[in-house]
């Protein structure tokens, strides 16, 4: 078997880990790591359950090798941490943004870059931003009636 050995950083943590260089990122921090929160639906990289940050972009981790990520910063959703995962994990509740939660931890981590980078996002724009988050149950009114939501309270934050 082909082995390779990455140095990565999961969480903040600095791992040293050697895997079979066909593993992907989504093998490694659920299988090496435990971090299970990181979801695999489809893994053919159309569904966004296996949604992460690699090096702060949102990026299938069931298509991303994971040697390709030697050297970069990874953080799943038990990862993310601050004010934008606050309001988004209080808002999800508040709108009924999740049924059986298998999406959520895809969701949240894309809605987080979203909140993040297009902080006055129109109800169309956060559609478009999500097209690659699937939701088999939940449907999108609630999910994006949170991230509006979360929006609008980290608005007021500031502006407090
Ligand atoms: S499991 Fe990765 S996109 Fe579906
Ligand atoms: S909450 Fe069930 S798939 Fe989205």
């Amino acid at each position: 078997m082909n082995t390779v050995t990455i140095d990565l950083q999961v969480n903040g943590t600095v791992h040293q880990i050697t895997v079979a260089a066909r593993t992907t990122l989504a093998d490694l921090v659920r299988d090496h790591l435990d971090l299970t929160g990181t979801h695999l639906g489809c893994e053919h990289g159309v569904c966004g359950a296996c949604t992460v940050l690699v090096d702060g972009a949102p990026t299938r981790a069931c298509i991303t090798l994971a040697a390709s990520v030697d050297g970069g910063e990874v953080t799943t959703v038990e990862g993310l941490d601050g004010p934008v995962i606050d309001a988004l994990r209080d808002a999800f509740s508040a709108e009924h943004g999740l049924q059986c939660g298998f999406c959520t931890p895809g969701m949240l981590v894309s809605c987080c870059d979203i909140v993040r980078r297009r902080p006055g996002a129109s109800r169309q724009d956060i559609r478009e931003e999500l097209a690659g988050n699937i939701c088999r149950c939940t449907g999108y009114v609630g999910i994006v009636d949170a991230v509006q939501r979360a929006m609008a309270e980290l608005d007021q934050e500031v502006a407090r």
